[in-house]
């Protein structure tokens, strides 16, 4: 991987601008830092490697050089897109990596709510999505997604939360990441039209993880509330009812997930 291929991977689509590094801390780092320096809607960042990668509650995202796919989008939210609430940027990444695993490969990912995607039960890809504000005003809102592409990508054991696979694995032959990374952004810009409309919510419900088994909700207090998914409201929320019959609404920030069997974090 290179500047030039990257720029070829992504020729045609509504990509700004693209800079890649062969090795950064967090490409969601170096997007913020460019997005402050003006980068357009749409400026690609993208790594070989990152030293210090990063998922949500600041747990720490693996990406050895030559296995994986690391990328940060910056997004400039227009008014129509932030009606709902952001939360939905966190699912467009994770529809998108969706779409394109199906379309490109004809697998059948699941979304573990809200921004894990998974196969077959297995941690693949992540999403964090980070908003920067001015007051009130989001200026930009940063997109990254992380994608266990080669074997090597899967975090050694003592890092690993929850059980992850590869691209490669589920396919059981080599996987060129540029063609991945094409069919990404390639869903991304699709989804990201209908962010705002209700169909969006739609096919992120029709995508998540563990509907009709029992799941465990993890709340920031430490409560762990079992229930039964029913669906997402409008701005993305979890919607949950809890045995005891009683209805929740979880954000994002506040609630890990985790399947009753596969016990996540
Ligand atoms: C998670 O599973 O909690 C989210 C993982 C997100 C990882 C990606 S890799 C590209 C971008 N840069 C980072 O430091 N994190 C995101």
């Amino acid at each position: 991987m290179d500047q030039q291929a990257v720029e070829q991977a992504v020729a045609g689509l509504p990509i700004q601008e693209v800079r890649y590094y062969p090795q950064v801390g967090s490409t969601n780092d170096v997007a913020a830092r460019w997005a402050e320096a003006g980068a357009n809607d749409l400026a690609l960042v993208i790594a070989d490697e990152q030293t210090a990668g990063r998922g949500r509650g600041g747990r720490r995202w693996f990406t050895p050089s030559g296995a994986a796919l690391a990328l940060s989008l910056v997004l400039r939210p227009r008014a129509w897109e932030t009606h709902g609430a952001l939360t939905r940027f966190t699912g467009l990444g994770a529809l998108a990596v969706c779409e394109a695993l199906e379309h490109s490969y004809g697998l059948n990912p699941a979304i573990k709510w809200p921004n894990d995607v998974l196969l077959e039960g297995r941690k693949l890809a992540g999403v964090l999505a980070e908003g920067h504000w001015l007051g009130d005003t989001i200026q930009a809102l940063i997109l990254g997604i992380g994608i266990n592409i080669a074997p090597q990508a899967v975090p050694p054991d003592e890092l690993l939360n929850f059980p992850a696979t590869c691209l490669e694995t589920a396919l059981g032959r080599p996987v060129d990441r540029l063609v991945v990374l094409r069919a990404i952004l390639q869903a991304l810009v699709r989804a990201r039209l209908a962010l705002a409309s209700p169909a969006f919510i739609h096919a992120w419900e029709a995508r998540l993880a563990y509907q009709g088994s029992p799941v465990q909700a993890f709340t920031p207090t430490g409560e762990v509330v079992t229930g039964q998914i029913l669906g997402l409201t409008v701005e993305g929320y979890l919607r949950l009812q809890a045995v005891s019959g009683e209805l929740l609404t979880l954000k994002a920030g506040d609630a890990r997930l985790g399947c009753i069997s596969v016990r996540g974090q």
